[in-house]
């Protein structure tokens, strides 16, 4: 096991408990404890070309659980580059989509990705990866949680909203869009997408 990953969890009594994800620039850790259970610990990867994902990641991860979005930050170590964070068990919103949702269930996480968009607009934060193949979206009881902020920004004009909205419903190319249209029929996807 990497050092810094070793030390950072031997320092907060945390236990390994596997890998769940290798991406560009970090590694992403399922750790435990014995009282508050499963934790996600994102590390920088030592050859990261990103500057300084750890610190942009915890200060806009901050930001978002200001207003009750995303995985809550629990503890940031810019030393060892780690970030710990809630862990979100359920699948990415792409996968959940695919396993054919009914439309009610579907119309209710709509609902509330919007909403979300919209309070990350509200507070200037535009988290930049929103879209894509829905891997950045994971779900949990049925609800939207957005992960992901290393990339996201406050200095940038914040479009959140309408991204969600392209992605969902107006992308031609996109197997997202389609998909949703088909669960949700046309005319209701249509109703939808021009959003409030
Ligand atoms: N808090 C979390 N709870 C559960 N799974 C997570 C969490 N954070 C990240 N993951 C998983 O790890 C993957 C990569 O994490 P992400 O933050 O998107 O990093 P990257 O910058 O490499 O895309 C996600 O697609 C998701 O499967
Ligand atoms: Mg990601």
């Amino acid at each position: 096991m990497d050092s810094r990953l070793e030390q950072f969890l031997a320092q907060k009594g945390l236990f390994f408990v596997g890998k769940i994800d290798r991406g560009h620039s970090s590694l992403v850790f399922l750790v435990q404890d014995d009282k508050a259970g499963k934790m996600v610990a994102k590390m920088e990867r030592a050859d990261s070309t990103r500057f300084k994902m750890a610190e942009r990641e915890a200060e806009n991860l901050k930001k978002a659980n200001s207003v009750g979005i995303g995985p809550k930050l629990l503890a940031k170590d810019l030393k060892a580059r780690i970030i710990l964070m809630e862990f979100v068990d359920g699948p990415s919103f792409s996968d959940w989509l695919f396993s054919g949702p009914d439309k009610k269930t579907l119309k209710k996480f709509v609902e509330e990705l919007e909403r979300q968009a919209k309070a990350l607009d509200k507070i200037g934060l535009d988290h930049g990866q929103l879209a894509g193949r829905g891997k950045n979206i994971l779900v949990r009881d049925g609800k939207p949680v957005i992960i992901d902020f290393e990339k996201a920004s406050s200095k940038r004009k914040c479009h959140n909203f309408s991204v969600v909205q392209g992605f969902l419903f107006r992308n031609p190319n996109g197997t997202i869009a389609k998909k949703v249209g088909e669960i949700l029929g046309e005319a209701e996807a249509s109703v939808f997408s021009k959003g409030c």
